[in-house]
């Protein structure tokens, strides 16, 4: 669905960001454990223009709370503003009220070349529409968040070829992105959300293209590479298996987010 999303250059873009004191999380957070907070959201509200030149709300009041190691999936009806919050969190759309900190630092405070290095820095995103970069082959895709950070080209490629082997792209690197299936297109740029190890794995629907037995597969690695790198994982989905494989799930509705209370099953 057509979130505001950015260009994956600018997304990926890289430098360092100096960390700030942290926000202090309120009696309304959805938080679950006493690891340290390394996405803190209060009081989030977003709002769209219309065709008719009008505003309309999507959401407002969300709080949240995500600590190292915890994984934590968000539901909801399509067009809630699933994507939209994701991209909040990630300083990648404003919101119109509340704000985001990330490992400490307030989204609110930073320009936007500081946002861009935080975001590289401490984010991996794996967008809901891949943005693979067409013109660079899967190796060059994938390395792109340690070659930005400053790692050297020979190491970042090899990094690079580890992880897409790890999602079952072995020897795939040199080949480019159009020659590859939705699937595949999906799997490198969870490989590239992965790979520089972030503080914070923001990941928007990652299994929805893929078939039941890939999609678990997936889910496992990406959940493994995360605890790995003791990364926080926020993952949006519309699959019951993904939502009872986080720690938490919790749905997106106009009000905010609660536990989301449907029963669920192991059906995909
Ligand atoms: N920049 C924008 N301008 C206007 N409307 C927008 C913009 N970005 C998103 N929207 C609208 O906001 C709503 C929420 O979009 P969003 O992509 O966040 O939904 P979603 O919950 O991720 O849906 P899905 O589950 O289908 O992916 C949609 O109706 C979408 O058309
Ligand atoms: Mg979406």
């Amino acid at each position: 669905m057509p979130a505001s999303s950015p260009s994956a250059p600018a997304a990926l873009a890289a430098k360092s960001a100096q960390p700030a004191p942290a926000v202090t999380a309120g009696p309304a957070a959805l938080a679950a454990t006493s690891a340290p907070a390394v996405l803190v959201a209060r009081g989030l509200a977003k709002s769209v223009a219309t065709a008719a030149g009008q505003r309309r709300q999507l959401f407002s009041g969300v709080d949240l709370d995500v600590a190292a190691g915890d994984v934590v999936a968000i539901t909801g009806e399509s067009g809630v503003g699933k994507s939209t919050l994701l991209n909040i969190l990630a300083g990648l759309d404003q919101p119109d009220a509340g704000h985001v900190a990330i490992s400490g630092q307030p989204l609110a405070g930073l320009d936007e070349a500081a946002t861009t290095a935080l975001r590289c820095r401490a984010i991996g995103f794996v967008f809901q529409a891949f943005h693979v970069l067409p013109h660079l082959d899967l190796a060059r895709n994938v390395a792109l968040p340690l070659v930005l950070a400053g790692v050297a080209q020979a190491p970042a490629l090899a990094a690079a070829q580890a992880m897409l082997a790890q999602l079952g792209l072995a020897g795939r690197g040199s080949d480019h992105p159009a020659v590859l299936s939705g699937g595949e297109l999906q799997r490198v740029a969870i490989a590239r959300a992965l790979v520089h190890r972030p503080a914070l794995v923001l990941a928007d629907e990652p299994t929805g293209n893929l078939d039941p037995d890939t999609a678990r597969r997936i889910l496992d690695l990406l959940l493994a590479s995360a605890a790995d790198a003791g990364s926080a994982v926020l993952i949006v989905t519309h699959s019951d298996a993904v939502a009872q494989a986080a720690g938490r799930a919790l749905r997106l509705a106009a009000s905010g987010l609660a536990p989301d209370p449907r029963p669920r099953s192991l059906a995909a």
